[in-house]
């Protein structure tokens, strides 16, 4: 009934008015007909205002993101009232610098893409917010979106990835394992019992002052203790890897955070130094750290794999582990868990950092 009723409409003389919504709707110029929809997407759930136009076989036609990085490097971490007041500054003209990089008028959008969780509350109220005003405003239609499954399936934009796959979402704000069955059928599979690695290892390079590091002053934390690690030894510090003896694929990083710290201060005493001085040993500790990080990211895993291959819920020869979030473009941590791929006869892919990282196209994808 409902084909015939579309076949219908095709051979009954439709009016002008409808002809024009209909051409519109495949975002029709003249001499080009584009088969396809084209949706805004905006991104503010935590400290980027993001947004990008993508079409709906993966084309980014545009893209702006203003990071809030240096602000809050500055402030020591994440001030939710000054996030919010940035994202307020900037949304307008973001989303105004991805719509005229795209060459695509607001009329000729098909919808709008929005991040509504999770994230925090007064960051996702901006874009949720200005979102909301243009849906009003163009009358398109508005698609709420999920911040994890759209970094889950980021991968899908530049790769034909198959359901099911398995994803690791590792950030500052995200410790995720899940199986992903479809686009919105996701099975959890472990998550973090406390704090994300990313902000974990951002705690611990605050606590070494590395924002004081000629090398590292503009790095994020969890950049500099990967830059840093390169020229410690991880063998100076023995630190256990958590949970060893927990068997889910859950993760936990406030207990090494906390070893770090004893660590810490122990050789403050030692070296004679004030908190707020960099240590001598400051590479070998952020060595350890990423290691022990690695280490622990690897082991989790490692089960999830494990666990997805002996219920057949993934593919005994063509599996594939997505990594995805900021923490993953440590290369060290892509080395850790390469071994793993490896031994379980799994295709590892990563998204490029841009795609890692909390990003406008993820959403309108
Ligand atoms: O995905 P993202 O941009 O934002 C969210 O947290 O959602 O990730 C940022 C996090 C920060 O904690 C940062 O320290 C960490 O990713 N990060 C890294 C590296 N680059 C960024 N962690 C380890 N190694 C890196 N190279
Ligand atoms: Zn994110």
């Amino acid at each position: 009934m409902l084909i015939l009723n579309k076949t219908a409409r095709v051979f009954f003389k439709p009016s002008k008015r409808k002809v024009d919504g209909f051409l519109r709707s495949f975002n029709f110029h003249p001499g080009i007909l584009f088969l396809h929809k084209i949706v805004l997407g905006i991104e503010t759930s935590c400290d980027d205002t993001a947004a990008a136009v993508v079409d709906e076989t993966g084309n980014v036609l545009g893209e702006a993101i203003h990071s809030q990085t240096e602000v809050h490097l500055k402030t020591g971490g994440i001030i939710p009232p000054v996030a919010q007041q940035l994202h307020r500054e900037n949304i307008q003209r973001i989303v105004q610098e991805a719509l005229c990089a795209s060459g695509i008028s607001p009329s000729e959008l098909s919808a709008i893409a929005t991040t509504i969780k999770p994230g925090l509350a007064l960051s996702l109220g901006v874009g949720l917010s200005f979102s909301l005003q243009l849906v009003d405003q163009l009358k398109k239609p508005f698609i709420p979106i999920h911040h994890m499954e759209a970094h889950a399936l980021t991968i899908r934009l530049i790769n034909k990835v198959e359901f099911p796959f398995l994803v690791l979402l590792i950030s500052g704000g995200h410790c995720l394992l899940a199986l992903v069955r479809g686009v919105s059928d996701f099975l959890l599979l472990g998550k973090s019992l406390d704090i994300a690695p990313g902000d974990m290892l951002d705690k611990v390079a605050r606590r070494l002052s590395l924002i004081k590091h000629p090398e590292c002053s503009t790095m994020s934390g969890g950049k500099a203790i990967e830059h840093l690690a390169k020229q410690g030894n991880r063998f100076h510090f023995d630190i256990n890897p958590p949970m060893q003896r927990a068997k889910n694929c859950d993760f936990s990083f406030s207990g090494l955070q906390h070893v770090i710290d004893k660590i810490i201060m122990q050789k403050e005493k030692e070296e004679g130094i004030e908190k707020g001085q960099i240590l001598s040993s400051a590479a070998d500790i952020a060595a350890a750290v990423q290691h022990t990080t690695a280490c622990h990211i690897a082991k989790r895993t490692h089960r999830a794999i494990l666990f997805c291959k002996q219920r057949d819920l993934l593919s005994q020869s063509n599996a594939v582990l997505v990594v995805s979030g900021g923490v993953a473009s440590n290369l060290y941590i892509r080395r850790a868990l390469e071994i793993v791929t490896n031994a379980t006869q799994c295709t590892l892919l990563c998204p490029p950092p841009r795609l890692c990282t909390d990003n406008g196209i993820m959403i309108a994808w």
